[in-house]
């Protein structure tokens, strides 16, 4: 089974390449692709094919796709240019009569209010309609999304956002990685599945942080603190 994986030059790409082997596919099985293949140079000295496809090039996508049976689609990360690039590797993945489409979508799509995921929603539909079978791995947060700033939450003492009462759900690349080689590699997925990576949006909305069982304020040693016996 040939399994493609696009954005494999990408941080979540090419882990899911280093997944898809170390849950033992065989290299010759898997091609990696991406507009620059010095970033792939790694695993293709592992034996994994890499083949150059960029997004808005339908003919380097078809190339790349040829013999494929199944694809992810790592979503792009030129945003306002995704709906359009995704409708191309879309419609390769057609032509090849590719087996399953995987697409790396957001959390709760259809119901999340994060600007960004209106393009995920449009290529999902993009997906439903091209007839192929479809897996949605509705990703999370990526954790890393805050690693690079730990030093500055060190040095302030707090983490510091504009989500107000939003709540996050965060998991590594390496996991959502992992997730995507699963559903590759596992011969019963026939498409028609949403993974949701994240956590479901409470409902109702809880208050967060939850209001404290005593008023702020000076606390009495007496009542608070043991007695030295
Ligand atoms: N869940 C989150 O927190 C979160 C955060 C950021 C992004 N994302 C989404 O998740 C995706 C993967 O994340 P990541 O961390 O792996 O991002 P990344 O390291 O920036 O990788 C993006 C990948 O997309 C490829 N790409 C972009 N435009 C392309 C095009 N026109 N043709 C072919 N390939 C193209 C890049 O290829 P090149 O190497 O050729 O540029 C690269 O391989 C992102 O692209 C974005 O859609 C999610």
């Amino acid at each position: 089974m040939t399994i493609v994986v696009t954005g494999a030059t990408g941080q979540l790409g090419h882990l899911v390449v280093e997944a898809l082997l170390r849950r033992g596919a065989d290299p010759a099985d898997v091609v990696a692709t991406g507009r620059d293949l010095t970033k792939v140079a790694d695993l293709a000295a592992r034996g994994v094919r890499t083949v150059a496809a960029d997004y808005a090039d339908p003919e380097s996508l078809r190339a790349a796709f040829e013999g494929a049976d199944r694809v992810l689609l790592v979503s792009g990360s030129e945003v306002g240019q995704r709906l359009p690039q995704h409708t191309n590797v879309v419609a390769a993945a057609k032509a090849a009569g590719v087996g399953l489409l995987a697409y790396t979508s957001i959390a709760n799509a259809e119901t999340s209010g994060v600007q960004l995921a209106a393009e995920h929603v449009a290529t999902e539909q993009v997906i439903r309609d091209s007839g192929l079978p479809w897996v949605f791995l509705r990703n999370s947060w990526y954790l890393e999304n805050y690693t690079p700033q730990v030093p500055t939450y060190l040095e302030h003492g707090a983490v510091l956002g504009a989500a107000a009462d939003g709540r996050i759900s965060a998991a590594t690349r390496a996991d959502y990685a992992d997730a995507a080689a699963a559903v590759l590699l596992d011969a019963e997925a026939t498409g028609g599945t949403v993974h949701e990576l994240g956590a479901a949006p409470p409902s109702p909305s809880p208050t967060w942080p939850p209001p404290s069982p005593r008023p702020p304020g000076p606390r009495s040693p007496t009542a608070t603190s043991p007695r030295p016996s």
